[in-house]
């Protein structure tokens, strides 16, 4: 699995030039492109990146790979990170290893989103994997409601659990994201309208994001044992399909 992973994060690594402002993803198949890009940028390339999480800046600053903040530029090229999902509309499911806030301002703020993954993240319809949604603490209860509503006017239901610290659940340490918010896992099985909820989960005012990705993917690497499939957006980034 590693392999393919790495092999879909080599094939992003071709579409990158010198003089490019790069998003850098989260998880472990993010990883493998931050390592292959820091490879190059040892062998001379010239990039800057802005790192999605305070795990990739770790990993980036230890490649020797320059970083920026979207305060100090004012657009990226392309942004290349992983996904727990993929539909055929190419709309994501993000945010398993909880970075799906600073994910989804860095990927809306490139010009291409190139997503790396192994084949067994396609899915014909989103929703087998806990959807993440990110929450402010404070009122968790009211949020929690409002959540189920949206659900319910959505036409999906499932359980809803707050995520819990790595190895932290016997003491109830809660996960705690790069912001400082909790993140809620919705078990819905299918969801037959992802941006219909994407709208819902978005008006709610406790919600600081979700991990619905619609309409920003402009490219898939999937990498399976038949080798590389790359599946292109039909229509222009931020249209819905
Ligand atoms: C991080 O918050 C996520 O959005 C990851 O991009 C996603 O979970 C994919 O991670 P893996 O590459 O580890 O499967």
């Amino acid at each position: 699995m590693e392999q393919l992973k790495r092999q879909a994060a080599a094939h992003a690594l071709e579409e990158v030039r010198d003089g490019m402002q790069l998003g850098l993803g989260t998880g472990s198949t993010a990883k493998h492109f931050v390592e292959l890009l820091g490879e190059r940028v040892r062998a001379g390339l010239k990039v800057i990146g802005v790192p999605t999480s305070e795990t990739t800046r770790a990993d980036a600053e230890r490649w020797g790979i320059p970083l920026t903040t979207l305060d100090e530029i004012d657009h990226l090229d392309i942004t290349v990170d992983g996904a727990d999902e993929i539909d055929p509309q190419l709309n994501l499911i993000k945010g398993g290893g909880g970075a799906l806030l600073r994910e989804k301002i860095v990927a809306a703020a490139s010009d291409r989103m190139i997503v790396i993954a192994d084949d067994t993240k396609w899915v014909p319809a989103l929703g087998r994997f806990p959807l993440p949604i990110e929450v402010i603490p404070f009122g968790l209860g009211a949020t929690r409601r409002a959540i189920e509503q949206a659900f319910a006017q959505c036409g999906v239901s499932g359980q809803m659990a707050v995520r819990n610290a790595k190895g932290g659940d016997k003491d109830g340490h809660v996960f705690v994201t790069d912001g400082g918010h909790w993140i809620l896992d919705a078990r819905l099985g299918r969801i037959e309208d992802p941006a219909r909820l994407a709208s819902a989960l978005s008006a709610i005012p406790g919600v600081v994001e979700h991990g619905l990705f619609i309409g920003l993917a402009t490219t898939v690497v999937l990498a399976g044992g038949g080798g590389i499939r790359v599946i292109e957006r039909r229509k222009p980034k931020g249209d819905q399909e």
